[in-house]
């Protein structure tokens, strides 16, 4: 019999409906509009209001994801939420998720990869369809950084924003011409302190925040995820004129820019949120999926190439045929 091998079949997202520009920021706070563009290429964020948990995003993202699959919530055996924000410690936000989604059967669980959960989600999912463990699986990246954010650091709360993405794959028999062809993934806990969630579940007394030394996360991400790359090119015997799309993780223009450069592909190669969403962490590379599919860019038989790097560090690339 031949073997599953997993498509992407459709993808979907959501923002919250609260629009944060840099210039509010900059009454808060000592920012300005020029600072944070220049830096990041950010201009606004979406912000979670109350009723939008990363349960909520999620759902909505994944009902949508479903829907341009042409599925239903029967079409779903597993899910697996990629989030450093879980609504609760436990119940994980996949089991939430899947009971907002009407779905009884099969499995659902959380990892926690922060901006690299995407493409670990997608690298376990992947795994576990061609071991034919599932055959409907979605994939959830759903963040309420805003939550954990120190909103009087400067350095920091500018940089992130709110949202979920999703993607639906499923096991297929035939059609192995379009598909996850590769995934690479790699962590280092070496580098633990420079890019962290401050405080354990829990501890009630203490907020938790997000901590960050900027410099030194720029300074590891783009030798990262060059060789993340270079390694997922190898292993398939591409090079970069293959690729059509750079989808990568939304966290900083400059970064963006240097791996579209490096990869030699044009800016309409590489699909940019990060100037209207910010980085919203495990949400980032689905939510620039759904708006380059939404819009027509990304079209079936696209070779996509996406790769992030997180807190851990944790870092990674996917190819996948669309
Ligand atoms: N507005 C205005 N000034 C700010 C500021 C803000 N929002 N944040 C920091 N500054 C100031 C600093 O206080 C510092 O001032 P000083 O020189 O008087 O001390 C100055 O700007 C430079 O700060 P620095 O942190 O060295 O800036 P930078 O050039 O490294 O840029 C980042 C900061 C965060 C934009 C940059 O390091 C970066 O993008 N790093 C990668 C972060 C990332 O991608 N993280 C997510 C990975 S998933």
């Amino acid at each position: 019999m031949t073997k599953p091998h997993t498509t992407l079949d459709g993808v979907g997202g959501y923002l919250p409906e609260r629009i944060v520009t840099n210039d509010d920021l900059a009454t808060r706070i000592d920012t300005s509009d020029a600072w944070i563009r220049e830096r990041t290429g950010i201009t606004m964020r979406h912000i979670a209001g109350p009723h939008e948990t990363a349960t909520f995003m999620g759902e909505q993202a994944a009902r949508r994801a479903l829907t341009r699959a042409g599925a239903t919530a029967e079409d779903v055996d597993a899910i697996i939420v990629a989030t450093a924000t879980p609504d609760q410690g436990f119940p994980a936000t996949a089991v939430s998720i899947q009971h907002a989604l009407g779905v009884t059967g099969g499995f659902a669980f959380d990892i926690s990869a922060a901006c690299s959960g995407f493409v670990y989600a997608l690298a376990v999912a992947d795994a576990m369809i061609r071991a034919g463990q599932c055959r409907g699986v979605l994939i959830i990246g759903t963040e309420v950084y805003s939550r954990i954010l120190n909103w009087q650091d400067r350095g920091t709360c500018v940089l992130f924003g709110d949202g979920a993405g999703a993607a639906f794959l499923r096991a297929n028999t035939n059609g192995a011409d379009r598909g996850v062809i590769s995934t690479h993934i790699h962590a280092d806990g070496r580098y633990g302190d420079i890019l962290y969630i401050d405080g354990a579940t829990g501890q009630t007394a203490k907020p938790q925040h997000l901590v960050m030394n900027g410099r030194e996360v720029f300074r590891h991400a783009v030798p990262k995820l060059a060789g993340a790359v270079d390694e997922a090119l190898k292993a398939n015997n591409l090079s970069h004129t293959d690729i059509d799309w750079l989808v990568p993780h939304q966290a900083n223009r400059r970064i963006i820019d240097a791996m579209g450069k490096r990869l030699n592909l044009g800016p309409d190669q590489v699909v940019v949120t990060v100037d209207r969403h910010a980085n919203t962490s495990a949400a980032s590379i689905p939510l620039a999926l759904d708006d380059a599919i939404t819009d027509g860019r990304i079209k079936p038989g696209h070779l996509v190439l996406i790769e992030a790097l997180g807190g851990g560090l944790t870092w990674g690339s996917a190819l996948i045929r669309m």
